[in-house]
């Protein structure tokens, strides 16, 4: 980030990224979405005794009704769901990057990764190639099967497995051409998202 930038928390809680995004990275405002309304108010509060209120605003509401136009950069902590892709991909403005913990979004190619954050940039780049996907995710081939043991690894990050396996199976294309058997899930001749393990 740098002083250009106005940076966006989508889920602020109580405000801590937006204090360090404009005190430690210089950004020109940052904005901090809050549906709570009590971390709202505790993030408002904050803000203002740290005298950054010129620079920095806390807004209760939720972050799908919100208006994102001038964020270049925007942070989700919270898990995907659904209309991620299309709610995101046509708020932001054309060039600007948001951040998601733990994952990008299914069938999204990320612009960037240090783990647990992926960068994706607008407009998205987006894939129905599950193989592709997962390379640019875990950069390594892997099967589904061997995303989801690696997911399982982290204890910080408890998904729900379900959701992804049913997002991933509407994102990507049932037969693929040129997924190699090798890391194929077992039992699959091809990767068939349909076929996810578990
Ligand atoms: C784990 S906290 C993260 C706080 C902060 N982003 C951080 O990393 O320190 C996630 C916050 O997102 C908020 N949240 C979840 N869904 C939201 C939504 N749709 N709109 C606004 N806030 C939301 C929750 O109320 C919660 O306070």
């Amino acid at each position: 980030m740098t002083k250009s930038d106005v940076f966006y928390d989508l889920g602020c809680g109580r405000g801590q990224l937006c204090v360090v995004a404009v005190t430690e990275f210089g950004v020109k405002r940052a904005v901090g979405i809050e549906l709570h309304r009590g971390r709202a108010e505790k993030a408002a509060a904050n803000i203002e005794k740290l005298g950054l209120s010129d620079r920095v605003e806390i807004r209760n509401e939720d972050f799908m009704d919100s208006d994102l136009h001038d964020a270049t950069i925007a942070y989700c902590g919270t898990y995907e769901s659904e209309e991620d892709v299309s709610h995101f991909g046509s708020e932001l403005a054309p060039g600007s990057r948001l951040v998601t913990l733990f994952l990008p979004f299914v069938g999204v190619i990320p612009t960037a990764a240090d783990y647990p954050f992926y960068m994706m940039e607008t407009p998205f780049k987006k894939t129905k190639d599950v193989s592709r996907w997962i390379s640019s995710v875990l950069f390594r081939k892997a099967t589904v099967g061997e995303l989801l043991r690696e997911l399982d690894t982290d204890r910080e990050y408890r998904y729900d497995k379900r959701t992804l396996k049913q997002m991933m199976r509407n994102r990507f294309a049932n037969r693929q051409v040129g997924f190699s058997r090798k890391w194929a899930p077992k039992g699959a001749t091809t990767a068939d998202p349909s076929r996810l393990p578990g």
